[in-house]
């Protein structure tokens, strides 16, 4: 049976992650702090169901609390890690910009060390589409230049894309980084436009449209986003041994790390999407 430790598994992507994996076969260990960034009962709601699976085994706690990654990668040698734990959200990094330093940038350097330590076939982090920023070239591709986020979230994700990388040169750490594009479905997030959104019509309340609602967003549902990420998961990035990459291919020319962006490619206008 082989392991794999998912980091945010409590989330939403991350708990229908971990169910994936445990009708795939896999033994799963999932870490998540429950933080109170919304309703933690909905958070509590999605592990008790993946408890019920004699294969789970939840640790809630934080990641980047200093020894306990290093403890748990050496104690269950997880054979793939998806690290999806993070601060998520724009708007509230704009007021809460050191719980995207802790969460993120800490978080996931703990994450790095464990695995630099304790190697896994294969490590799969979550970046965002966010960090396309001020990017109006369109449709993104990840071979498109990412340099100037808007949002201090982007900001975390893409050093988070960097740190990644150069663990993946200096140690030969396969690492796959993933984009998600606005993900929805059962369960989904309520500081999320679906959610919050249905939830002001049904409360007869007004909607906040920003920027007049000219914006469009290309929404992924969330069992089509666990389809490509369990793809992934087998689709170990290898280091070209001549430094050349194909055209079009994100892998880089130097190390095992590859980005990969997971959306639906149909972009919605906001005002048709409410
Ligand atoms: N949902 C989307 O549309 C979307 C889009 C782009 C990127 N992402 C990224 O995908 C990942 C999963 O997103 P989600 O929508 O499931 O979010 P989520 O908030 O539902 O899940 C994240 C989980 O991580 C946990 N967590 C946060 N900080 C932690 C810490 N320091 N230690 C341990 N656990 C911690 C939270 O309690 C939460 O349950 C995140 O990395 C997010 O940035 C999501």
């Amino acid at each position: 049976m082989k392991t794999a430790l998912v980091t945010g598994s409590a989330g939403f992507i991350g708990s229908f992650l971990c169910q994936r994996l445990l009708d795939d076969g896999f033994r799963v260990i999932g870490v998540d702090a429950m933080t109170d960034y919304y309703d933690v009962k909905l958070k509590e709601r999605r592990q008790q169901r993946l408890l019920q699976n004699e294969h789970f085994r939840a640790i809630n706690d934080f990641i980047e609390k200093p020894g306990l990654m290093m403890e748990l990668f050496a104690s269950e040698t997880p054979d793939v890690v998806v690290h999806l734990a993070a601060q998520a959200g724009v708007r509230y990094s704009i007021d809460n910009p050191r719980a995207y330093l802790e969460s993120n940038i800490c978080g996931t350097f703990e994450i790095l060390e464990a695995a630099r330590t304790h190697p896994p076939e294969h490590l799969l982090m979550a970046s965002t589409s966010s960090v396309f920023g001020a990017n109006t070239h369109m449709p993104y591709r990840e071979t498109d230049k990412a340099d100037h986020q808007m949002s201090f979230y982007a900001a975390t994700k893409k050093a988070t894309e960097n740190m990644a990388h150069s663990y993946a040169y200096l140690f030969g750490l396969p690492v796959t980084m993933f984009r998600f594009f606005t993900v929805y479905g059962p369960w989904g997030r309520p500081d999320m436009a679906p959610i919050k959104f249905t939830k002001a019509i049904l409360e007869n309340k007004p909607i906040d449209v920003y920027n007049h609602g000219d914006m469009k967003r290309d929404f992924t549902y969330v069992e089509d986003l666990v389809e490509g990420i369990r793809g992934l998961i087998d689709a170990v990035p290898v280091r070209p041994e001549d430094g050349v990459v194909e055209e079009g291919d994100s892998l880089s020319p130097v190390a095992p790390w590859r980005v990969v962006n997971i959306g639906n490619s149909e972009c919605v206008q906001l005002t048709r999407f409410i």
